[in-house]
């Protein structure tokens, strides 16, 4: 009786630990639902921000005469898309090029208000958090160190694509 009542103690932890980890394992969102309460001018615009940049147009840019001239069937080389459009394997965010979540980490979770509002609680549940500009830079180097040929300056190209809030 004692062991069978141990079996049943354990496969009850495992499905609560499996189920944990199901409940808390973030998956993709897309720019626009980031964009439900990031896209106001008093927000800080980051959706049209993002959607004038250069990044919103990555994955597209890969059907580009450009690109057909650099190699053949560029928009399935696995090589231009982990530049260009990392989550190519995610399903329709794959589509949105160097999106929201490629940047700051998949959303499905953390994109709830109280997580929102208490950043240290939201990077527990998939926000990744930079602590300073050189961890800004090293995100921004991934891709734009040896990006065939084009030169980086991190000053002016953050300049050109960042989105903060009013006042921040
Ligand atoms: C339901 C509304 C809502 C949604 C949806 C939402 N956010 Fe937020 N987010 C907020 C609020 C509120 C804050 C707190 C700051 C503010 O007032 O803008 C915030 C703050 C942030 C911050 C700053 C965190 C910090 O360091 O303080 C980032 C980055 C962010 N959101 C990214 C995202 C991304 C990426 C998505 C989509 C995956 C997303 N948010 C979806 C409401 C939302
Ligand atoms: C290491 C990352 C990286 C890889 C790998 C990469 N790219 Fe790019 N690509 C970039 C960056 C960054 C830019 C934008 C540079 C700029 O404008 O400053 C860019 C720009 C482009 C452009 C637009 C500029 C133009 O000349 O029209 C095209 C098209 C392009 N890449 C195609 C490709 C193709 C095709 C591949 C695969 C053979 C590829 N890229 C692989 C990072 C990368
Ligand atoms: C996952 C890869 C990736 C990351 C990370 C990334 N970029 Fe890009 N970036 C690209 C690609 C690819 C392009 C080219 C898009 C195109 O034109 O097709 C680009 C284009 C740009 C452009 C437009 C080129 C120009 O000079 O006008 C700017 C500006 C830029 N990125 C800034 C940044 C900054 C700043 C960071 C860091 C905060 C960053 N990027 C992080 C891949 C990336
Ligand atoms: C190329 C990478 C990249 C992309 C794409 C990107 N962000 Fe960001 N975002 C950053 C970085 C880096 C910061 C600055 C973090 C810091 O200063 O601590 C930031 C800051 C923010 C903040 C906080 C602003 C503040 O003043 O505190 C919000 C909110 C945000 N991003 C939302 C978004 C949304 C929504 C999208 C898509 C529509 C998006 N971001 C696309 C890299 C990116």
């Amino acid at each position: 009786m004692k062991i069978k009542r141990n079996v049943l103690g354990l496969s009850i932890t495992t499905i609560v630990f499996v189920g944990l980890l199901l409940a808390q394992s973030p998956s993709y969102i897309g720019a626009k639902a980031c964009g439900l309460c990031h896209k106001t001018k008093s927000q800080g615009r980051q959706l049209p921000l993002w959607e004038e940049s250069a990044h919103a147009l990555s994955r597209a840019n890969l059907r580009s005469e450009n690109a057909k001239r650099m190699v053949e069937d560029a928009e399935r080389n696995p090589k231009c898309l982990s530049c260009h459009a990392p989550l190519f394997e995610k399903g329709p965010v794959g589509e949105e090029g160097v999106t929201c979540e490629v940047c700051h980490g998949p959303g499905s979770v953390y994109k709830s208000i109280r997580f929102m509002n208490n950043p240290q609680e939201a990077a527990k549940n998939g926000l990744i958090l930079f602590k300073d500009a050189e961890a800004v830079k090293s995100l921004c180097l991934r891709c734009h160190v040896n990006a065939h040929g084009f030169p980086f300056d991190f000053e002016t190209a953050w300049e050109k694509i960042r989105h903060n809030r009013p006042g921040k």
